[in-house]
């Protein structure tokens, strides 16, 4: 008898908010993520001395969940999802417990694109969609082995899709994705003329 075991899957999290409640949502953080990015000269200094292409809360602000209901509202959907992908994932939290470390707003403007980086420091990351106008990037995650395999070959293009090096996901408003925070993953070239707005958002094990 012959076998062929799959060990060392990996996970990746996909979940939908509630079309209206999702709406809701999404209208005041897509507000606050512009007021934002108009008012927090910081953020904009950041921004500016690391060439990220738009504005995003990362480098300048981490309280977003005290600065505004809806940042507060999608902390507590983010928390019930992480728990439930921790549960997924098998982990023993042994007695502590996932937090939701930071969260950060993303306004990616037009030709902008994230290059392929991990998340250092936590246990799960993952990103919720706000706005995605038409020809919004996708985000590429790649086989966490690509670096060890140095002499293998290409995968056919029919292999299924647990075998390919790459996966994309097309991003919908209300959409939450969450994965191992070792996961390399890149936000590719944004081809749409408004902004695409997004949560990111790390989860570390306290
Ligand atoms: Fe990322």
């Amino acid at each position: 008898m012959t076998e062929v075991f799959r060990l060392f899957p990996t996970l990746l999290y996909q979940a939908a908010l509630p079309e209206q409640e999702a709406a809701a949502l999404n209208a005041d953080m897509e507000a606050a993520a512009l007021s934002f990015a108009e008012q927090d000269k910081a953020g904009k200094k950041w921004c500016a001395e690391n060439g990220y292409p738009g504005y995003t809360s990362y480098g300048s602000l981490n309280d977003l969940p005290a600065r505004a209901p809806c940042f507060a509202a999608l902390k507590r959907k983010l928390d019930a999802h992480g728990a439930s992908f921790v549960e997924a994932l098998g982990y023993d939290l042994a007695g502590g417990r996932l937090k939701l470390d930071n969260m950060w707003v993303n306004v990616l403007k037009a030709d902008g694109f994230h290059s392929g980086h991990v998340h250092p420091h936590c246990v799960l990351s993952g990103t919720y969609y706000v706005h995605v106008p038409k020809g919004s990037s996708a985000l590429k995650f790649e086989d966490p082995r690509l670096p060890q395999m140095m002499a293998a070959p290409m995968k056919r293009a029919d292999a299924p899709r647990e075998m390919q090096p790459f996966f994309y996901v097309e991003p919908r408003p209300g959409m939450v994705l969450m994965w191992e925070s070792y996961l390399r993953h890149e936000v590719v070239r944004h081809r749409g003329r408004r902004a695409r707005i997004s949560v990111s958002f790390n989860f570390k094990w306290t």
